[in-house]
């Protein structure tokens, strides 16, 4: 398939370079084109999936510069988490409990089919769910089946096996504000080799 990864931070690489490598075809998009980036309305109108990893106070200005006719009915596969680093270290929501950046993506692109998933764990982990040993989970939130039954197929082709579908796209809400913990987890571990693993 055809996909736009917009961002070229360590997700839009990391998800660029293991969907290249499956043999996909990937435009990154990003602000400064050139040396194999594009810019992000050429890359989203060409693409048939497009994938939201920029920092999450950009991610819906970055989604203007894609188009809003360029997301129209396609997946879009949103990894952003709503931090606010303006105060400091740790970082606090700018979003959360009767809303999302989930949310506020669909809201302001209502014909694009968003499915959030991948947020809730490191970025060379989102690829490589196999460098944490043991059972662990995936969450995907939105309100299209269709568009998160392929994003489904895309995580078990990357190794993923507990893939926890919450629902529709309100329910980003539960996973975005997982970020406070997982970073207190981060602190307390020195690394980020870890991931949520939802026992049932
Ligand atoms: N890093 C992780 O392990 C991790 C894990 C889970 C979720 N996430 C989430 O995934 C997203 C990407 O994280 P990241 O660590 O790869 O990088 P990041 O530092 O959050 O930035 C990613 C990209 O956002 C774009 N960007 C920044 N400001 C922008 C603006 N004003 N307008 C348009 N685009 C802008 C930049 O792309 P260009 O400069 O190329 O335009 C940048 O490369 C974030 O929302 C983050 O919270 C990250």
């Amino acid at each position: 398939m055809k996909f736009a990864v917009i961002g070229t931070g360590d997700v839009g690489r990391a998800i660029a370079e293991k969907l290249a490598s499956e043999g996909h075809e990937v435009r990154s998009a990003s602000r400064t084109a050139g040396g194999g980036r594009y810019p992000h309305a050429e890359a989203a109108a060409w693409a048939e999936v497009i994938v939201n990893a920029t920092k999450g106070d950009a991610s819906v200005d970055a989604l203007r510069l894609a188009g809003r006719t360029n997301l129209a009915g396609k997946v879009l596969v949103d990894v952003a988490n709503p931090l606010d680093f303006s105060k400091g270290m740790p970082p606090t929501l700018f979003v959360k409990d009767d809303d999302s950046l989930g949310e506020r993506i669909q809201r302001e692109f209502p014909e694009a089919r968003v499915v959030k998933t991948l947020n809730t764990m490191a970025s060379r982990l989102m690829v490589a769910p196999g460098l944490v040993k043991g059972q662990h989970s995936v969450f995907m939130s939105g309100n299209d089946k269709d568009a998160k039954r392929l994003v489904e197929d895309l995580l078990r082709a990357w190794g993923w096996k507990d893939i926890v579908d919450l629902g529709d796209i309100t329910t980003a809400r539960g996973t975005e504000m997982l970020m406070p913990l997982w970073i207190r987890l981060w602190a307390a571990f020195g690394n980020t080799d870890f991931n949520f693993h939802i026992a049932r």
